[in-house]
């Protein structure tokens, strides 16, 4: 049994930013992920930062900004403290040597998303970063924390209505225990449930599989925001291509070169991201293309590094202006119940980043306010558990009797079935089609409950988390009867 003094689960910006903290306070911390620490989508993440920074700008302006994009259905405290806090954590982080993008002049440079009233995300490289975020938090952390690479979590261990470890699995067949008064879950969101998304191919929804096997309570699961422009050909996905390229004048168009957001929303190509990915939806769906124009953006290459990139090696040439693009799933406002301070229901575990749901984001996430919420809950939740005076408790791992039901479908089968029947429009009839389909899969009349580890490989077990995943999200949507932000149900308006 290894002992510590912090588990975090999951290796992305929310899994730092505590790690860092926690290190400074003196705290001995291990780091669990299941592949290596870059596979995340935090160093995947393009557009920016959000933060009230600029002379013109206040918190106030970013609040209301968050809180029109989710609906108003937004914790309000919560959005309150992300947003007041945000640009202390901010200045520190620059103060520690991260390097967000400039003007000529030396002063921020400031772009714009969608649904914020003013040019207010901070970038660095261009589009890249989350991966200079990341690189920043790397150094800071050094090797003050032991970062175990390539060892999922299969269960925690709850004892006596408490969080107080967590079997895994290591790259040579172990099973090994390790028990400490804190878990910090931060494996991100569930962007693998769909055939198409932003994500890295590791996020299968182990965060709230974990947590619903452990007793947590889970929020909000039927938030799923769709990104509207995804680089699509054929049908596949191939990468991101920033919301900052609208920002910058990039115009959503069909194959006639009219623009399809003209009458939509008076905010056009910048609306709320639901309203464009279910926009462009529409269209693809009928059988059209749709473009991202960009003939509009001067300097694109030098601006947006990466997407040119990701289009070059997937051969669009982007001197002909027209990238090709449809929405995919791009980050989950739902989670694991969690207060700022990573609090969730069940004492022991702690939750931040994706993988909570604080409900700073209500039904639909503002831009480029994620890798904001990881920075600045992270450094909350690490305070807190400095603060906080749980004592270890030990408890061994009991084996559960419980076999999977075999065949198990593959990843892509989950995938289709989520977007046919809880993607980016829902019916009552395509939820109850999907319920069904995740419960023919249950192992036990109670649930997806924990099954015995040793008779699955990890990829088997990922797929697990993935059924229990889709079906509490088909349940979720079920249950919430009006249409809201990303949870659209046809013919039904809120
Ligand atoms: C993007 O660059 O479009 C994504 C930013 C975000 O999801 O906040």
């Amino acid at each position: 049994m290894i002992l510590t003094d912090v588990i975090i689960i999951g290796a992305g910006i929310a899994a730092h930013s505590v790690a860092c903290r926690l290190c400074d306070r003196g705290k001995k911390v291990i780091i669990l992920t299941k592949s290596n620490k870059h596979d995340c989508n935090s160093t995947l993440a393009q557009g920016g930062i959000s933060v009230a920074l600029r002379e013109d700008d206040s918190y106030m302006s970013h609040y209301e900004d968050t809180l029109s994009a989710g609906c108003g259905l937004n914790d309000k405290e919560a959005t309150m403290t992300l947003v007041k806090e945000a640009p202390g954590i901010i200045r520190e982080f620059i103060e520690s040597g991260m390097n967000f993008d400039k003007n000529a002049d030396g002063s921020l440079s400031f772009g714009r998303e969608a649904a914020h009233k003013l040019a207010r995300v901070i970038h660095a490289g261009g589009d890249r970063t989350g991966l200079k975020v990341m690189e920043q938090l790397y150094k800071n952390l050094g090797d003050r924390a032991e970062i175990r690479e390539n060892e999922p979590v299969i269960d925690l261990i709850v004892k006596d209505g408490e969080a107080v470890g967590v079997i895994t699995r290591d790259k040579d067949g172990n099973f090994n225990t390790y028990c400490a008064p804190y878990i910090v879950l931060a494996a991100g969101g569930i962007g693998n449930l769909f055939p198409g998304t932003s994500n890295d191919a590791t996020i299968t929804g182990d965060s709230i599989a974990l947590a619903y096997r452990s007793g947590a309570e889970l929020k909000n699961l039927e938030f799923i925001q769709f990104h509207p422009t995804l680089l699509t050909i054929n049908g596949k996905n191939f990468g991101l291509i920033s919301e900052a390229v609208r920002g910058d004048g990039g115009i959503l168009v069909n194959e006639k070169g009219e623009r399809i957001m003209e009458g939509v929303h008076p905010l056009k190509d910048l609306a709320p991201r639901d309203v464009v990915s279910r926009a462009v939806y529409s269209h693809t769906q009928k059988g059209e293309n749709i473009y991202l124009d960009i003939s509009g953006i001067s300097g694109f290459r030098s601006r947006f590094p990466n997407v040119s990139e990701i289009c070059e090696s997937n051969g669009v040439d982007i001197d002909k202006n027209l990238i090709p693009v449809a929405p995919g799933a791009h980050f989950h406002m739902g989670g694991v119940k969690a207060l700022p301070t990573g609090e969730t229901t069940l004492p022991g575990l702690y939750a931040v980043g994706e993988a909570a749901c604080t409900n700073v984001h209500g039904a639909n996430r503002l831009a480029s306010n994620s890798l904001l919420e990881g920075l600045v809950f992270g450094r909350l939740t690490a305070d807190n558990i400095a603060d906080s005076d749980r004592h270890m408790r030990t408890a061994q791992y009991t084996m559960p009797t419980v076999k999977m039901n075999v065949p198990l479908p593959s990843k892509k089968d989950i995938a289709k079935v989520m977007m046919k029947c809880v993607g980016i429009v829902r019916t009552e009839k395509s939820l109850l089609e999907g319920i069904e389909y995740f419960e023919s899969f249950m192992p036990d009349k109670k649930g997806f409950v924990s099954i015995n580890p040793m008779l699955c490989t990890d990829e088997e077990l990922e797929i697990y988390n993935m059924l229990t995943a889709g079906w509490l999200i088909a349940k979720a949507a079920y249950n919430r009867k009006e249409s809201f932000g990303a949870h659209y149900m046809e013919n039904r308006l809120n």
